[in-house]
């Protein structure tokens, strides 16, 4: 009876997590105005070894994430909504790395050296502990006066994937040409690490206003994919545009990250086990085969959305329900891991002894 809790609990947290975010939002004429359901958390567990950035999300099957309705980031309007689908966004970390996947159907589009004529997507989280998610970062300087002292406080981080020179599969960002010149650019595939204060302060990592500093880098990676592409053995320049245009399918966009940088002048979100941060995610898509612009873009959210970076400590225990039922549940658990263990070592110990002079077998043999 009591380990018959354990499998409820975990049914229950499931159904919850999986139930669709609702985001609600208008615009108004007047001071901004938004709605945003502030119950919505990311949850980034510790899941090491389960996720490669290759652009393919079979590795995500076992994570859960959340569902948005993408709405214009300048006019969140619902009647406004993207209509192909719904973003989902998931994240993971293994320790050392943060791990995000972004999922958005859409059908294919794809020109080769165009980004405004692909999809496209960015990430960003805030920095200073002042920064809003309405007009990025939402330092009131203008282009001419925005500085790092001038905007203090109102620092977002971005990273900005574009497609028009990404092969599908492959690996982008951070790369050793680009990072020596210590700007956050990213010459082969446009994955771009960028900071802003407002929507026209916004630089790669390294550059400013007034100065540019050659000690920054670029710390993302990401690759992309399409469900409609044939996964073979991979592509190359040559394959563009990889499939047949206006295949209805799914977008993939997998990142990662770093948790810490050696960023010091707030150009970079620094993660933490055990803490939250605040992000949002962007979508940009050649609607009716017409190029996108900058501020022609899609957002999850009106306001931030909170990320909890979770310990591996706590990954399993936050998520249980509360109550004697469970603590006896896990006690007895662990008596059984306990035993499984010491038998383990047993047949381990047992097992090399045996085969201890197998395993050495004299080179001369081979
Ligand atoms: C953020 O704003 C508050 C209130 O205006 C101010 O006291 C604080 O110093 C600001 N933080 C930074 C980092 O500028
Ligand atoms: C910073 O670097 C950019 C790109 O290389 C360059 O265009 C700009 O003039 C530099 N700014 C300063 C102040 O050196
Ligand atoms: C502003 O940035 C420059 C380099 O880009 C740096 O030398 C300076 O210390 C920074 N100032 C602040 C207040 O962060």
């Amino acid at each position: 009876m009591f380990l018959r809790a354990q499998p409820l609990g975990l049914l229950l947290i499931a159904a919850v997590m999986l139930f669709p975010a609702r985001i609600t939002s208008h615009h108004e004429s007047g001071p901004w105005h938004c709605d945003s359901d502030a119950g919505i958390r990311i949850r980034s567990q510790f899941r090491p070894g389960v996720i490669t950035v290759d652009g393919k999300v079979d590795d995500w099957s076992g994570v859960s994430g959340s569902d948005f309705a993408l709405l214009p980031a300048l006019d969140p309007d619902a009647g406004k909504e993207y209509n192909a689908g719904r973003l989902t966004l998931k994240a993971v970390h293994d320790g050392n790395e943060a791990y995000f996947m972004l999922q958005i159907d859409g059908n294919y589009a794809y020109t080769q050296g165009d980004d405004t004529r692909c999809a496209s997507v960015a990430l960003m989280f805030q920095i200073g502990e002042n920064a809003t998610h309405h007009r990025m970062g939402g330092c009131e300087e203008e282009p001419t006066t925005c500085t790092n002292k001038t905007c203090r406080g109102h620092e977002v981080d971005i990273v900005h994937f574009s497609l028009g020179t990404a092969i599908p599969g492959r690996l982008y960002g951070g790369n050793p040409v680009d990072n020596k010149q210590g700007y956050g650019g990213d010459r082969f595939g446009h994955l771009i690490d960028l900071y802003g204060w407002n929507p026209h302060c916004r630089y790669l990592d390294g550059l400013g206003p007034s100065e540019n500093d050659t000690s920054a880098q670029n710390d993302w990676q990401g690759s992309w994919w399409h469900s409609s592409l044939t996964d073979h053995s991979g592509f190359v320049i040559e394959d563009s545009p990889y499939a047949s245009g206006g295949q209805k399918g799914t977008y993939y966009f997998e990142f990662s990250r770093p948790l810490r940088t050696k960023d010091h002048f707030q150009q970079d979100a620094q993660f933490t086990i055990g803490r939250s941060n605040k992000v949002s995610a962007a979508f940009w898509y050649p609607e009716e085969g017409k190029p996108w612009h900058g501020s022609a873009h899609y957002s999850v959210s009106c306001d931030w959305i909170l990320l909890d970076f979770i310990s591996a400590d706590s990954s399993e225990l936050t998520s249980a329900p509360q109550g004697s039922s469970w603590d006896f549940a896990t006690t007895f658990s662990l008596f059984f891991s306990v035993v499984a263990l010491c038998l383990s070592i047993i047949v381990g110990h047992r097992l090399s002894t045996t085969t201890r002079t197998a395993n050495f077998t004299p080179m001369e043999n081979l």
